[in-house]
């Protein structure tokens, strides 16, 4: 069933375009598209292009969010960002002028990464880095995850929008510290290379509530992981999702690398890779991929 879908879907990545305002995003292969799903016995199901590499890029949102949580009082987090949808899209600087308050709208917008990545703690940034890529490894069990230096380096030279951002923040008070070195390790994170499996796993650990299913391990709290998943819905996809939350009712989370993290509570995990992007940056046949599953196998949490 899995191979069908796939298949029947892969026509749709005519209708998009790799990401190329990263340059080195603009080397992927369009047509790609695959699946991973683990569900809640462990069983791995795959599909396509599944064990293609990419970088994370906004998939890693979540996850430093996660990480932030854990590091700081969730006061001291939600006074430095917000917890409502944008509706605008994902590297909008907009509210971050108009809004009372300045403080950018939610963790899964750039603006607001941006913030929970200069939460992250550690006494240097080589600190920082090692705790960052340690907890994507531990979270999404391997132990082999790394950054892809050569996009690390092409968005590092291109990113002025995120630079523009990142120091109207320090301005506002949102971000403490040095902007070039938190704006380093947001780069970082945005490189981690992975597959539709690592994304898979950090699925299935959101939707156990945070308990790795083969050791039984904790790998978030329960609140935690809560917290991470509402936000995946009402945020995951910026300004498609509450189209999203409609067709698909699973809290999910893309990137312009063309993953999207899915993750159905109680069931499975399920990563995605297809690096043809509509306008709003989401995977244009990932997207169709995922509503055909949740119909199929009546995923929707709603
Ligand atoms: O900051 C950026 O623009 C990228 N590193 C990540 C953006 C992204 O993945 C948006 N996702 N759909």
């Amino acid at each position: 069933m899995l191979n069908e879908i796939v298949e029947i879907n892969r026509r749709h990545t005519s209708n998009g375009n790799v990401a190329s305002y990263i340059p080195d995003l603009g080397k992927a292969c369009k047509e790609d598209l695959g699946i991973c799903i683990i569900d809640k016995d462990n069983k791995i199901y795959t599909a396509g292009e599944y064990d293609t590499k990419f970088t994370i890029q906004s998939v890693s949102k979540p996850i430093v969010l996660a990480m932030a949580l854990m590091d700081n009082d969730w006061s001291h987090v939600f006074s430095k960002v917000g917890m409502e949808p944008s509706g605008d899209p994902f590297n909008s600087i907009m509210k971050l002028e108009m809004n009372d308050t300045k403080k950018p709208c939610n963790p899964m917008i750039n603006a607001g990464a941006i913030v929970t990545t200069s939460l992250i703690k550690g006494d240097s940034v080589e600190e920082k880095e090692e705790r960052m890529l340690n907890f994507f490894r531990k979270i999404a069990k391997n132990d082999k995850l790394s950054i892809n230096y050569d996009v690390y380096n092409s968005e590092k030279r291109t990113g002025d929008r995120n630079r523009a951002m990142a120091y109207l923040l320090k301005n506002d008070g949102f971000i403490e510290g040095d902007v070039e070195e938190v704006l380093d390790l947001y780069f970082k994170q945005c490189s981690i290379e992975i597959d539709t499996v690592d994304l898979a796993r950090i699925g299935t650990n959101l939707a156990t509530y945070g308990v790795d299913i083969e050791t039984g391990e904790r790998v978030l709290s329960e609140s935690v992981s809560r917290m991470v998943k509402t936000f995946m819905v009402t945020c995951g996809m910026y300004d498609a999702s509450g189209e999203f939350a409609i067709r698909v009712g699973i809290p999910a989370k893309s990137g312009v690398g063309g993953g999207i993290l899915a993750s159905v509570p109680n069931r499975m995990g399920i990563g995605v890779y297809g690096p043809s992007l509509d306008k709003k940056g989401n995977s244009i046949a990932g997207l169709r991929v995922l509503e055909d599953l949740s119909r199929m196998l009546k995923l929707n949490i709603f």
